[in-house]
């Protein structure tokens, strides 16, 4: 039997599947949330037969879906009543305009929006569990995220990397921010940057990534390697009760002006739980 559950989003591939593999290790019940449930649940058998822990399970999740997200927490919640670790890992880098099902820009659509209301449902059962974590995988490029709140904030025609520092900013201001609201409940709340990791986001065939994944490459780190600091927070004793924060190489990393901007947060609150509708 296991201790403690963990939900990882987007354990398919990269540094999610890296976590996912190293908490079912550690004797965790991994709850693997994925939109490919076919190859989560082949990757899921592989890490059974590997790390001896029956306990690793797949949930069907598309983030870039209101409905599946809320489908993902109602199910979650029937059938668990714990949940110790949530990393909300799942994230793309698009090189084009996409739009995800309710009409939000891809990637503030699946980075930050989905991240949002994903939490937010799961904030019940987080709660009832002693000492649960929540453990965002942001990114330093949200030190160079621009947010401006206005009614095109989740809709704007963007997309490469003004997109994605733009979501991850907005998911270090929800980290600060939920950190912040629960600081005396004994859940904590942090970011990560896992640093330049040779993974599966850098693909594709635009003229944008053959410019962006040499670069990003250039002296990456293996999943397994970008995957330490999120487990890190996810396990270790050193950080507990440590909440609001962003870790860099397990080691608490400075936040610049933006994402210290109350105003700007507090806004970006208000519009959040109207896009998603969260009464
Ligand atoms: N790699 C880096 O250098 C780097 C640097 C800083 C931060 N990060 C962050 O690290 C996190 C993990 O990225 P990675 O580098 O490991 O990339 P990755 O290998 O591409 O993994 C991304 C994961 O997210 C999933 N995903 C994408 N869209 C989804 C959706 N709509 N619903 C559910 N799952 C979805 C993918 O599922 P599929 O397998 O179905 O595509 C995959 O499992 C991201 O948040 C990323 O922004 C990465």
């Amino acid at each position: 039997m296991y201790e403690k559950v963990a939900v990882i989003t987007g354990a398919t591939s990269g540094i999610g599947l890296e976590t996912a593999k190293d908490l079912a290790q550690k004797g965790y019940c991994v709850v693997m949330a994925c939109r490919d449930t076919e190859k989560a649940a082949g990757l899921a058998g592989e890490i059974i037969n590997k790390s001896g822990n029956e306990y690793v399970r797949v949930l069907p999740l598309d983030m870039a879906s209101m409905q599946s997200i809320r489908s993902f927490s109602e199910s979650f919640s029937a059938q668990y009543d714990k949940l110790h670790v949530l990393i909300n890992n799942a994230g793309v880098f698009c090189d084009k305009l996409q739009k995800t099902e309710d009409g939000f820009e891809m990637t503030m659509g699946v980075n930050y929006l989905g991240t949002f209301l994903l939490t937010r449902l799961l904030l019940p059962v987080i709660m009832d569990t002693a000492e649960a974590r929540i453990i965002n995988i942001a990114s330093k490029a949200a030190l160079y995220g621009k947010l401006k709140i206005d009614e095109q904030v989740f809709s704007n025609k963007i997309y490469g990397f003004k997109a994605y520092s733009t979501s991850k900013l907005a998911q270090i201001l929800f980290t600060i921010d939920l950190a912040e609201e629960l600081k005396d409940s004994g859940v904590t709340v942090n970011a990560v940057s896992p640093g330049r990791v040779a993974t599966n986001i850098w693909n594709g065939s635009s003229l944008l990534m053959k410019i962006v994944k040499p670069i990003m490459m250039r002296n990456s780190i293996s999943a397994q390697e970008g995957a330490r600091t999120g487990v890190y927070l996810a396990v270790s004793p050193m950080v507990e009760g440590i909440t609001g924060k962003l870790f860099d190489k397990e080691k608490i990393m400075e936040y610049n002006q933006k994402c210290l901007d109350e105003g700007l947060r507090k806004e970006l609150m208000k519009v959040s739980y109207d896009a998603v509708q969260f009464l």
